[in-house]
This record gives structure tokens, sequence and C-alpha cells, in this order.
């Protein structure tokens, strides 16, 4: 059976490729999908790819992972920052979590330099842009 891997995005990154390209870059959110299945598909991995601007639509999907996924990759964006939900929601998750960021949170305003998710996450990925997501990628594939 193929391993599922549950890729989530939180508030705001529906505007990738036009919201603050110059932090986040031009590829949008479509292309990282497209690029993440392209990937997970010949790697015999099957993503299920969300997002959403709320918080419960992402934890009710953290649910839904605990009993379909063998991996999470979250981008929480803003949430990351402020939520202790998301966090317990994740903590209910037994397999591996790995958080990233396109930008390098440390390298930005000090209220992003904490993460609620990072208590719980495997490993976190920032800075490294979209690319970000394909190395979290990598590592279930080459974890397995
Ligand atoms: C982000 C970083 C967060 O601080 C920010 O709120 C985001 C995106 C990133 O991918 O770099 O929306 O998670």
């Amino acid at each position: 059976m193929s391993k599922v891997i549950y890729v989530l995005n939180g508030p705001n990154l529906n505007l990738l490729g036009k919201r603050q390209p110059e932090i986040y870059g031009y590829e949008t959110l479509s292309d990282i999908q497209a690029k993440l299945e392209d990937k997970a598909t010949k790697a015999g991995f099957v993503i299920e790819f969300f997002q959403s601007n709320h918080e419960g639509a992402i934890i009710d999907k953290i649910h839904e992972a605990r009993d379909k996924a063998q991996g999470i990759i979250i981008n929480p964006a803003a949430f990351t920052h402020t939520s202790v939900a998301i966090l317990d929601a994740l903590n209910t998750f037994e397999s591996p979590v790995i958080e990233v960021h396109i930008s390098n949170v440390h390298k930005r305003e000090s209220f992003r330099h904490h993460s609620y998710v990072s208590l719980r996450a495997e490993g976190v990925i920032a800075g490294l842009g979209t690319q970000g997501y394909i190395a979290a990628l990598d590592y279930f594939i080459n974890v397995n």
C-alpha cells in the first residue's frame, strides 16, 4: 500500500506567488503541490495537499490524518507562533511531523522565533524557500 503524507498549509499561503514575493518568492501553492505530487508518485507515495485560512479546519485535517497518514508536512504559517490548539492536535498524531517555513523565521521579527509546532515536530526546515517542502518529502521517502 502507498504511504500517505498530508501536506498542510496555514493562513495566507493561498496567496503564495503574489504575497510579499521578496520574502516568499514567485512560486504558487499549486506549483508546490505539483512538484510534491510528481516526486511522491515516482516514489510510491500519495500526497494529500491542503490549505486553510482557518485554524479549526487545519485541526480537523490533522484529526483526519490520524487514521490515514504515515506523516505530516506542515507549514502552519502565522499559526506557528500562536496556536496551542494546532500543537495539541499534532500531539494526537502518532507518525512523524516535519515543520516547514519558506522564509528563515529566525532572521525575521522576534515574534516569529517561537514555534509551538516545533515542540512536536521531528524536524524543522526554514529558509530554503519552497524547496523546503521537497526536502521534507525526501525525508519521508528516505526514512521508509
Ligand atoms: C511562514 C513564516 C511565518 O512566520 C508567516 O506567518 C507565514 C509563512 C513561512 O513559510 O516562512 O505566513 O510560515
